[in-house]
């Protein structure tokens, strides 16, 4: 993949827990890279990196964005869609007891920016006749919930969750079809559970339920990021490629 040391990328939650891991790994591969955050300041740190106080619930921020990157490096060559906005009552509620409102408001602040800020990213790659986008959506995005691996403790998942990813993941393929002619490609990766120190009984669960018998890592997920930013996967676009430990092949 040594093509990503030409290619620009923006990384949107690169201060999340697997966002982090993707920024360091494009800059590795020598990739200009924008990370951006809405835990970030603005600041041009090198002649091949910045980051970017970006609010992508905001489609202004998401314009100045896309104008800070083109100012900056000229091009847009991978766009990497890893922030994860929600309330800040995310997870509180069992399906039966979800607020109308709380639903809402999820799916505008999780849905809503995929499709604005894929397609001010297409309208520069269009100009450029290349490029790539990489969404995330997640096994719930691809089978239902498993809510027994909850059970010890009472807990649940958001229903939004499932709605939002599942939405993404056919986004993505809405992309894919209509971009292909330009020469951008667009995939979904899947990441299975992260471990994040989440309680005992969950990752006990979670990993007795997975056929490699262990959570997630951020370095699971990253790589194939850069293989779909990179031209080694340049026939392939409008995929759901889950890196899940064979979570849904079951
Ligand atoms: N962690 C998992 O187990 C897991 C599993 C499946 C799918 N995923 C998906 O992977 C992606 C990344 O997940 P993660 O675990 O790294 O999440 P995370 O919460 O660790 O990181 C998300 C990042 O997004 C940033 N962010 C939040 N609101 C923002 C906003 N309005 N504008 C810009 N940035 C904002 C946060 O500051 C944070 O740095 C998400 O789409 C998530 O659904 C994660």
């Amino acid at each position: 993949m040594k093509d990503l040391a030409d290619k620009t990328v923006i990384i949107t939650g690169a201060d999340g827990l697997i966002g982090k891991e993707i920024a360091r790994q494009f800059a590795d591969h020598g990739s200009k890279t924008v990370c951006a955050d809405i835990a970030f300041q603005t600041s041009v740190i090198d002649d091949r990196t910045a980051s970017f106080h970006l609010d992508l619930t905001d489609t202004k921020s998401i314009d100045a964005l896309i104008g800070f990157t083109l100012e900056k490096f000229g091009r847009i060559d991978g766009l990497v869609n890893a922030a994860y906005p929600h309330t800040k009552d995310w997870g509180r509620y069992k399906f039966e007891d979800t607020p109308f409102e709380h639903w809402e408001e999820n799916v505008r602040m999780q849905l809503n920016p995929v499709f604005y800020i894929d397609r001010e990213a297409a309208k520069v790659m269009e100009r450029q006749k290349s490029g790539s986008i990489v969404n995330f959506g997640s096994i719930y995005g691809i089978v239902g919930n498993d809510f027994t691996i909850y059970e010890a403790y009472n807990g649940s998942s958001p229903a939004e969750y499932c709605a939002v990813k599942g939405g993404i993941i056919n986004f993505t393929r809405y992309m894919a079809s209509w971009l292909g002619k330009y020469g951008i490609r667009a995939n979904c990766v899947c990441p299975g559970g992260i471990f994040d120190h989440q309680r005992e009984e969950f990752v006990k669960a979670y990993t007795h339920r997975c056929p490699m018998k262990r959570m997630g890592n951020p370095d699971d997920i990253a790589p194939l990021c850069l293989f779909l930013v990179s031209d080694a996967s340049k026939y392939i676009t409008g995929q759901t490629i889950a890196a899940d430990g064979g979570w849904t092949a079951i």
